[in-house]
């Protein structure tokens, strides 16, 4: 048995899919468990830029099975466009390369305008949600009022299913949202044309999975977001709606428990965050801009500028012990060439009480103050540097205190964009 989930630690944006595409060569199934579209994972081969928002980074390596397991809400619009963009790239040529899980739920035309339409509504105090639709689908899966791909496959369960649940929908639009409401015939037609191409890959994932892992294939799980937006152990209710966690493999993809194996980490050695919410050791002025004009930190789904910020090793800790990472992936440490000192978060402080992981409150994040310590920066470019020997002794430094700030081992680096741009520590994964 051999499994390994991949998860961010961070509030997303990690680069996670650089390493999920890495680590995909030794996989022969890679994994999506939640979220949606609201995802957008960047890869960068031979210089080329793909972006992914549903299917798992893995897809660029040929052979690979790709699934989007039942946790994942699945906008079927972009799904088509994706598999098309693929396809054209020469990927997913084989429809056994790609299998959807029939239990995972559908993102609605109506989700999307509810998303949007209540963001626009709560003004000042919005969430920064992408607008895809990921919290209303969500709250339909809870509510048992979802759309699933099963119920699609039926012409006539879907097409009462759609009935039904768009007159509420558009009773709420209308009445309390102030939107247009949208057309049933419209809907219908394009998601029974929807339909018709995703039906060859919709089967029972879970099952599937469990008889290849039994088999003995390295399955890696690839997770979305960070763990500061897990519905319940991220920064509520700055979050995204469903378990980011490790912990979510098991519901997500179903799985037992005891088929996962190892778990790693995703971290940038800085921090970002898009949207809105707190950020304990977010930077302001022109060190912020610097991190961000470097590092390129604009939305892959939305182009909003992420904010950035110090390495937070209170954020890592608690996200390392809640998804019981076992080593640990970072990215981006050539961004961080050229400031002459480094600050790192080691943890935070309110009222008095000293904070080593995340407190709960909104409240109590928005004010306290992180407590800094001074680390020497490098001048260097790291990004052709290919072994740890090789990197600035500031450098090594750096990675050697976040390595006892968070408890765990540093297994990979991350020195630019490209899949060679890479220190492999400990060289295999599974
Ligand atoms: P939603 O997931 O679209 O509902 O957005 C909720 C929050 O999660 C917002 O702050 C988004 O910016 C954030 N978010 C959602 N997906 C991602 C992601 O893939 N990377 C970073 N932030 C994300």
């Amino acid at each position: 048995m051999s499994t390994v989930v991949v998860v961010g630690v961070q509030w997303g944006d990690e680069g996670k899919g650089k390493v999920v595409d890495l680590l995909a060569r030794e996989a022969d199934i890679i994994v999506r468990f939640q979220g949606g579209s609201n995802a957008g994972h960047t890869l960068v081969v031979g210089g080329k830029k793909t972006v992914v928002r549903l299917i798992p980074s893995g897809v660029l390596h040929s052979g690979k099975v790709c699934v989007i397991a039942n946790g994942v809400v699945v906008d079927p619009e972009t799904l088509v466009e994706e598999i098309d963009t693929l396809q054209q790239q020469g990927c997913l040529s084989d429809a056994s390369l790609l299998k959807i899980s029939e239990t995972a739920h559908l993102i609605m035309p109506y989700h999307k305008a509810i998303d949007i339409a209540r963001e626009r509504l709560r003004g000042e105090g919005k969430i920064g949600t992408t607008g895809r639709g990921i919290g209303p689908t969500y709250e339909d899966k809870m509510a048992r009022a979802g759309l699933r791909f099963v119920d699609l496959l039926d012409d006539e369960i879907f097409s009462e299913k759609l009935a039904r649940s768009l007159q509420e929908k558009n009773s709420y639009l209308s009445l309390i949202l102030k939107e247009t409401p949208l057309e049933y015939q419209q809907i219908l037609d394009n998601y029974l044309r929807f339909r018709d191409r995703l039906a060859p890959y919709v089967t029972n994932t879970s099952l599937y999975l469990h008889h290849e892992i039994m088999r003995g294939r390295k399955v890696l799980f690839e997770g979305a977001q960070g763990t500061m937006l897990d519905i319940d152990h991220g920064t509520y209710p700055y979050v995204t709606s469903s378990n980011t966690v490790a912990g979510a493999v098991c519901t997500g993809a179903g799985i037992a428990p005891q088929q996962i194996n190892g778990v790693i980490g995703i971290s940038k050695a800085y921090t970002t965050r898009v949207g809105s919410g707190p950020f304990p050791t977010e930077l302001f002025g022109s060190e912020g801009e610097t991190i961000r004009r470097k590092g390129g930190e604009f939305g892959t789904v939305t182009g909003r500028p992420r904010r950035c910020g110090w390495f937070d090793a209170v954020v890592a800790r608690t996200a390392a012990r809640l998804n019981g990472v076992n080593s640990f992936a970072l990215t981006k440490i050539d961004v961080l060439s050229g400031f002459s000192t480094l600050r790192v978060c080691t943890a935070y402080e309110y009222k008095g009480q000293r904070y080593e992981e995340m407190p709960a409150s909104a409240n109590v994040l928005e004010q306290l103050t992180p407590i800094y310590e001074e680390l020497p920066g490098w001048s260097e470019h790291l990004t052709d540097i290919r072994s740890l020997d090789a990197l600035p002794v500031n450098t090594r430094r750096y990675v050697e205190r976040i390595e006892q700030l968070v408890n765990v081992p540093v297994k990979m680096i991350s020195v630019g964009a490209g899949r060679e741009e890479t220190i492999l520590i400990r060289p295999t994964f599974f």
